[in-house]
């Protein structure tokens, strides 16, 4: 029986070894650019969804699929690098982020040539041609629901009265959509039948919006060491995450922290969130969209691939980074 550590450890390994045949020997500033966070790594964990979900529709299926796997992540770090450029971030997989090795407008175009780039790759991979134009027709309005969660966060940081439902909206779309499309669309290119494509998009957008309550969860409490990102990042930058929220419901105000803080700064911040017991009821809403994605695995059929989704959904809330 194959542990989740092992099987991620393993199909990292293959889009690592992708990932450094077609971006390994780039030249010049903008592939270097575009190539930069591929190369520092990642956890590759949209590929991984990708990969489960097609053997899990049909098994050995995704051995066609490699090229389209690689689309997600392409994915992944076109919205990466123009995250950091939003989030005014300095450090991502523990490397400077693009935009401050390159200056902003080679970063914006870097991630635009990865964003083309994943549609190249989807047409790549060895599937038939009616699943391939479902699976870029699936790419494409992910891609504009991410813009539109990316714009829902933005807007947030200058509002006062976010509520959960529009947060959990906002994170639907900046990050559940694209988990939902890698389960989707690996299953899709499978040859999945509409109510298995379907269970496996909501399995997606529930484990991601799991992923994104932990991410913001990482924010605040692992040190740039650790997460190879900045710390603290979503309070400096006014986020209206789940932590803001239920401060603010429980009267506690971080918008005096809207700075650069300190190590000891974040630590009181830390504490005063705590005694008020906002952590706890963060993490049962995380709980909860995390048993609704292994729900929505129901109407597959048992395999090693359909179990490994299941603890990948648990995975997402219980990483440290
Ligand atoms: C970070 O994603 C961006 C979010 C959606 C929170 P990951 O935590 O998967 O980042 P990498 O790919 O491992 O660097
Ligand atoms: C990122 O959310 C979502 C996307 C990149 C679309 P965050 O801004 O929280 O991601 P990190 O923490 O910078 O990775
Ligand atoms: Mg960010
Ligand atoms: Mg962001
Ligand atoms: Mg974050």
């Amino acid at each position: 029986m194959t542990t989740l550590e092992d099987y991620l450890e393993k199909n990292a390994d293959r889009i690592d070894r992708m990932i450094n045949r077609y971006f390994g020997g780039v030249h010049g500033d903008l592939f270097r650019a575009s190539a930069h966070l591929l190369l520092a790594g990642g956890k590759r964990l949209r590929p991984a969804v990708f990969m489960l979900a097609a053997d899990a529709v049909k098994r050995g299926s995704s051995d066609d699929l490699l090229p389209a796997a690689l689309a997600l992540e392409l994915t992944h770090n076109f919205t990466l690098i123009h995250d950091d450029i939003m989030d005014e971030d300095a450090s991502r997989r523990g490397v400077p982020t693009v935009h401050t090795v390159w200056g902003e407008p080679t970063a914006i175009l870097a991630g635009d040539v990865l964003y083309a780039k994943a549609f190249e790759f989807i047409c790549l991979s060895d599937a038939a041609d009616i699943s391939k134009v479902r699976a870029t027709t699936m790419l494409a309005r992910t891609c504009t629901e991410i813009c539109e969660g990316q714009s829902m966060d933005i807007a947030f940081e200058t509002r006062r009265d976010v509520s959960e439902a529009e947060y959990l909206d906002m994170v639907s779309k900046k990050t559940g959509a694209l988990y939902g499309a890698s389960a989707a669309i690996g299953g899709i290119l499978a040859g999945a039948n509409p109510i298995q494509a379907d269970a496996l998009y909501q399995f997606g957008v529930n484990s991601g919006i799991a992923f994104q309550i932990q991410d913001d969860l990482i924010d605040l409490y692992a040190s740039s060491e650790k997460s190879g990102k900045d710390q603290a990042s979503d309070i400096r930058e006014g986020k209206q995450t789940l932590i803001a929220i239920k401060a603010r419901e429980k009267g506690l105000d971080l918008s005096s922290y809207r700075r650069k803080l300190t190590g000891a700064e974040i630590a009181d911040v830390i504490t005063l969130l705590e005694d008020a017991g906002i952590m706890d009821e963060i993490r049962a809403i995380a709980v909860g969209r995390a048993a609704m994605a292994k729900k929505a695995l129901s109407v597959l059929p048992d395999s090693e691939e359909k179990r490994l989704l299941g603890e990948i959904a648990d995975f997402f809330i219980d990483r440290s980074f």
